[in-house]
């Protein structure tokens, strides 16, 4: 099984180009991933120039638009797109897990549930980066990818349950206290900031920016992967499915040109606009 950075070094130095891809993520999960992150980057940019109305910056695009009365009305827009992505994801999972009965949906390597391996390669990955151990081998979904998927799954939760009941505070009204309906503004304008700081620097390192996939990993756009590639961040998933001789059901096409320049200006510009407003929040936080 070739080493990463031995796979990396090789293609780079050579040239090499992998004949065979494998399918990673269904054309549902991309478009599904797009939609997440457009109305995330909308939410991101529209709640962060609420939060600081009183920055320069702030006002500037808050004019640009036409006032903050457009700011919410954008912000409200992406909440209602992202609300309904995320309610259909919920309804496939338990319709895939419950009523169809897929295996591995739950539990098992293919599960986004966390297990006792996760703990023990995130150990043993503590352990490589100090040079004290062999580097951990991983299956469909490695342990960060996991914490990614369910730090989303819980914000969204947490962010979408006080944004809405601020939105609709006289029908929240009914049936919560007073000091919530205070309580869920700093719940939902602090845990929107922590989803921002959290996916525009330790997901973006994560996934796009750590030494393996610099400058980005553009298998979230194009659904498929090099053999190569596979086989060293997935081993333990690529010796599983030739195990069971699942392999070639997951062979794929090669991206085609305008696939792999569409997935750069979109992926680029995303990671722009969210280190932007990174910076920015900094910028703002620390005046
Ligand atoms: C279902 C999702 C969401 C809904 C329904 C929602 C709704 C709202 C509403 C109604 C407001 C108050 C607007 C006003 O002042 O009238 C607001 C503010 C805000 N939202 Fe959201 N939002 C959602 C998701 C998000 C997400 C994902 C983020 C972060 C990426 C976010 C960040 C913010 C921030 C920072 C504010 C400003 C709070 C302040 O003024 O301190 N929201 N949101």
């Amino acid at each position: 099984m070739p080493d990463l950075e031995q796979m990396t070094a090789e293609t780079k130095e050579h040239g090499k180009e992998s004949t065979r891809y494998f399918l990673r993520f269904t054309s549902k999960q991309r478009y599904f991933h797009a939609v997440l992150f457009t109305t995330f980057l909308g939410l991101a940019a529209t709640g962060l120039t609420m939060r600081f109305s009183d920055s320069i910056w702030a006002r500037a695009v808050a004019r640009a638009v036409g006032g903050f009365g457009a700011i919410i009305f954008f912000h409200k827009a992406c909440a209602v797109v992202l609300t309904i992505a995320f309610l259909v994801h919920v309804k496939g999972v338990l319709s895939r897990g419950l009523v169809h009965r897929e295996r591995g949906i739950f539990w098992g390597p293919t599960s986004m549930v966390a297990n006792g391996k996760d703990l023990k390669d995130l150990f043993e990955h503590v352990r490589w980066f100090l040079g004290l151990g062999p580097r951990p081998q991983f299956d469909r979904y490695a342990y960060w990818e996991k914490f990614d998927y369910w730090a989303v799954f819980w914000g969204m939760v947490v962010i979408g349950f006080s944004g809405y009941a601020m939105w609709f505070a006289p029908f929240f009204a009914k049936f919560l206290p007073g000091w919530a309906l205070n309580a869920v503004l700093v719940i939902h304008s602090d845990e929107g900031l922590l989803a921002i700081l959290f996916i525009f620097s330790i997901h973006f390192v994560n996934t796009h920016l750590r030494p393996d996939s610099f400058p980005m990993d553009m298998v979230i756009f194009t659904g498929v992967e090099s053999e190569e590639e596979f086989k060293a961040k997935r081993p333990l998933e690529y010796e599983r499915l030739a195990r069971e001789g699942k392999l070639e059901q997951r062979l794929a096409e090669a991206p085609g040109r305008f696939q792999i320049n569409f997935s750069r200006v979109v992926g680029y510009a995303a990671i722009a606009i969210g280190l932007t407003l990174l910076a920015l929040t900094l910028a703002a936080y620390f005046d």
